[in-house]
């Protein structure tokens, strides 16, 4: 009754932002990502037999060293409560989960933990889920976990059924297809001031801008799944940077505006745009944070990195690559 499993975070390089079902968190929109590692998160499971009385909580959930509290505890609780469901014959859990990369730090923290808890816990139930059922359950935990479950290049749906069953994430095109590079400047420390959930409900419920949004996707995903395949760099490069200035114009048209960017946040976006013009093969991507993903091409990564560690306010710079699929470890 016990399973250890790891995954990788991902970037959206069409952004999922805006729920058309809160409860079951179902996307408004398809939204497509690449997979990177090597940072990762790893989940243990351990559960108890006997079943649980209705309203406890008897879960002991450890986080990065520490006990879990407060939202972080309860999320987790929550997702353990989902798949109890499946085996009401389950116990309490014992759940330890450990980041090798800085929680809520802007990189997708929340999506890898969601897919290793997925397939931690539903192995360690003996549940032994197709990958499309895995997907639709780890999107319950959190939208873009569903896309952490596999690697490389990662497809979304949307999905028609109100029950949210076909709304869940496969691999377009496998790590290997198109080995690209990631730099993610950090421009502040500490955790986001407004969460992910909190800023695309609030771009939702009063954006003007949000309707568009949701009528363009479609055609970004269509855009950028060719442009991969093609392994052409310009056009992601130009999808991508639309996606992302689109999504945060939505958030920034929200009353109050959602506005996650700092200064050097725009700061890095100018330089890449230079780059860019200037011939290096780089682009930028912004999800519900202050720092700046820079994707590039591996000979032009250490370029990149060192022009990005020049820009005043941006604190650290860290590298990646491709991930793979989320996977149970001994
Ligand atoms: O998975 P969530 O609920 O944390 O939402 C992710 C939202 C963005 O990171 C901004 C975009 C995305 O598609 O990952």
């Amino acid at each position: 009754m016990k399973a250890t499993a790891i995954a990788h975070p991902n970037i959206a390089l069409v952004k999922y932002w805006g729920k058309r079902d809160a409860e079951l968190n179902l996307p408004a929109t398809g939204s497509l990502s690449w997979t990177f590692g090597p940072m990762r998160t790893r989940t243990f499971v351990e559960w108890t037999s006997g079943g649980v009385d209705a309203g406890t909580s008897a879960d002991r959930i450890r986080f990065d060293g520490e006990v879990a509290t407060g939202r972080d505890a309860a999320r987790i609780a929550r997702f353990l409560d989902m798949v109890r469901s499946r085996r009401p014959e389950l116990g309490a859990a014992t759940v330890v989960t450990d980041n090798d990369f800085p929680t809520a730090a802007g990189l997708a923290s929340s999506a890898a933990g969601f897919a290793a808890l997925a397939l931690a816990a539903t192995s360690a139930a003996g549940l032994n889920l197709e990958p499309h059922e895995l997907s639709v359950l780890a999107r319950r935990g959190s939208g873009s976990a569903a896309r952490s479950l596999s690697g490389g290049f990662v497809r979304m749906h949307r999905g028609e059924n109100p029950d949210g069953s076909d709304a869940y994430a496969e691999q377009i095109f496998g790590a290997d297809h198109w080995p690209l590079r990631m730099l993610v400047a950090l421009t502040t420390t500490g955790r986001k001031a407004v969460s992910s959930t909190v800023g695309m409900n609030r771009t939702v419920d009063t954006s003007p801008y949000f309707d568009a949004w949701t009528r363009e996707v479609p055609l970004q995903l269509e855009a950028a799944t060719r442009a991969i395949e093609a392994r052409d760099f310009e056009a992601v490069a130009a999808v991508a940077e639309h996606s992302a200035c689109a999504m945060h114009a939505s958030a920034l048209a929200a009353r109050p505006a959602v506005i996650y960017w700092k200064p050097a946040t725009l700061a890095v976006m100018h330089l890449v745009t230079e780059l860019r013009a200037a011939g290096t093969p780089a682009f930028f991507t912004i999800d519900a944070g202050p720092h700046v993903k820079v994707i590039t091409a591996p000979d032009a990564a250490e370029l990149v990195e060192s022009a990005l560690r020049d820009i005043d306010g941006v604190v650290d710079v860290i590298p990646a690559g491709p991930g793979g699929d989320a996977q149970l470890v001994t």
